[in-house]
């Protein structure tokens, strides 16, 4: 480890980096990004990589986009940020107009906050409240997806089920159930086997059982991305939401990672024909320019908090930068521009292009044993040649994307599979770069690749 750049000391003596364990990251110097452009990022020296997880799964049209440039820069000259407890602007209440439209009809309330997690956090405790107003105050289990993942407070640690991540905490957490996920493997458009009986029947068994004590459940929609993007069949979520209404149970879905655009559209649950009634978003809401997230709800549940100040009814909840104007006139042009790919059928066409390209490298290679891609989101488990497993320590996943990066791109690697998670902006020719490089990493990596079983 060379560290020479003031940036690189200090971040080396202060950082202290999220998911990263330290003493592995110090193993290079710290690659320090300067600027970017498009799905591209450069670093101080002039090297160019390609941003192969859209900064952690947020960016849209690109980086330094002008039109969300502009967006930020005429709110700038306006006011940067102004509470919205108890107050209002324009941004933020426009935005909220834009989301309730935009959203399945009925789900008209939103609530901001800055974060992912946060959204998650309020659909849960507006769900728990919402029962105790209605007097049902023994509803207050929830139930999750195995494999789920919705943040790192604890709540949502609660609510996930993401193991290695989160074990340790779970001592400090609330009890939650959680019932299997469907199987899907599905690459280039095509579902190639799927099974959703498993999962529905054991859903349905624990209704029976708990629904009078369950509040409400929580789902990813279509892809757990952090799961090592798990497919849900087509179907799956609606007949998720055929029993949750049956059994008087509030369904929230989770889709901070898969709406706008990822999938090709702006919300999985108007794909799937379904009107949860707690909807989660952040990521790309601000086209990866701002920390933003919303939790939308339905109005049925909204109006069961009205009532004078002394009942107590109202939701206690809040974060000093709810709402920030900045965000939301960015989200405003962010959503603005994203219409229009979707509704010219851009992001599906590059969808298409994307798991063509993938299937065309990776299927049949000595190293992967699995490929799952949906819209443009793809995970690739890597394998020894001829079966079993690396071991843990080897770190081949990581030892990939550092090559990577020596070929001009940045991924990211969970455990010993590759998750690829483009800008949308990204053209056909820079996609075929995305998965020409990948393979690249690969091919150099592991035929070679000395470990220890
Ligand atoms: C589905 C889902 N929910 C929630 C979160 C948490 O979001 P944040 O990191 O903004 O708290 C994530 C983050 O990856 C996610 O993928």
């Amino acid at each position: 480890m060379t560290a020479t750049s003031p940036t690189q000391k200090a971040d080396q003596r202060h950082v202290w980096h999220p998911f990263t364990q330290m003493q592995e990251y110090w193993a290079q110097p710290p690659l320090v990004i300067a600027s970017g452009r498009g799905g591209w990022l450069t670093d101080t020296t002039g090297r160019e990589y390609l941003d192969g997880n859209a900064s952690i799964w947020t960016n849209v049209h690109g980086h330094n986009d002008p039109d969300l440039n502009a967006a930020l820069q005429r709110q700038i000259g306006r006011v940067a940020h102004a509470t919205m407890l108890g107050l209002t602007h324009e941004p933020g209440a426009m935005l909220a107009a834009e989301l309730a439209g935009l959203a399945p009809e009925g789900l008209g309330r939103v609530f901001f906050s800055d974060n992912g997690a946060g959204a998650v956090e309020i659909a849960l405790k507006m769900s728990f409240q919402y029962w105790q107003l209605a007097g049902k105050s023994e509803k207050r289990g929830v139930i999750g997806l195995a494999g789920g993942y919705h943040g790192d407070t604890f709540g949502t640690m609660a609510v996930g089920d993401s193991g290695f991540f989160h074990e340790r905490f779970r001592a400090w957490g609330f009890p939650a159930d959680h019932f299997p996920a469907p199987f899907c493997s599905e690459w280039a458009g095509v579902v190639r086997s799927a099974d959703i009986s498993v999962s529905l029947l054991a859903l349905e068994a624990l209704l029976i059982e708990k629904a009078d004590r369950i509040a409400c459940l929580i789902l990813e929609p279509s892809v757990q991305g952090a799961a090592g993007m798990r497919l849900q069949p087509p179907g799956f979520v609606r007949a998720v939401a055929d029993l949750c209404r049956k059994h008087d149970v509030h369904l929230i879905l989770d889709e901070v990672f898969v709406a706008f655009g990822r999938l090709g559209s702006m919300f999985v649950c108007t794909e799937e024909g379904v009107t949860p009634d707690f909807l989660c978003l952040a990521k790309g809401l601000t086209g990866g320019y701002l920390p933003l997230a919303a939790t939308l709800a339905r109005e049925k549940i909204f109006t069961a908090f009205l009532g004078t100040y002394e009942s107590g009814r109202a939701f206690f909840h809040g974060h000093t930068f709810t709402g920030n104007p900045l965000a939301a006139a960015v989200a405003l042009e962010n959503i603005r521009k994203l219409r229009e790919l979707i509704d010219a059928g851009t992001l599906k066409k590059r969808a298409a292009c994307f798991g063509l390209l993938l299937a065309a490298a990776f299927i049949g290679h000595p190293h992967v044993a699995e490929l799952r891609q949906r819209g443009l989101t793809a995970a690739i488990d890597l394998i020894p040649a001829g079966g079993g497993a690396y071991p843990v320590a080897a770190r081949a996943g990581l030892q990939v994307c550092l090559k990577a990066r020596g070929h001009g791109l940045l991924l990211r690697p969970l455990g010993d599979s590759l998750l690829l998670v483009p800008p949308l902006c990204l053209s056909e020719v820079e996609l075929g770069e995305l998965v020409g490089r990948t393979a690249r990493a690969i091919d150099d990596v592991l035929p070679t690749f000395q470990y220890h079983a």
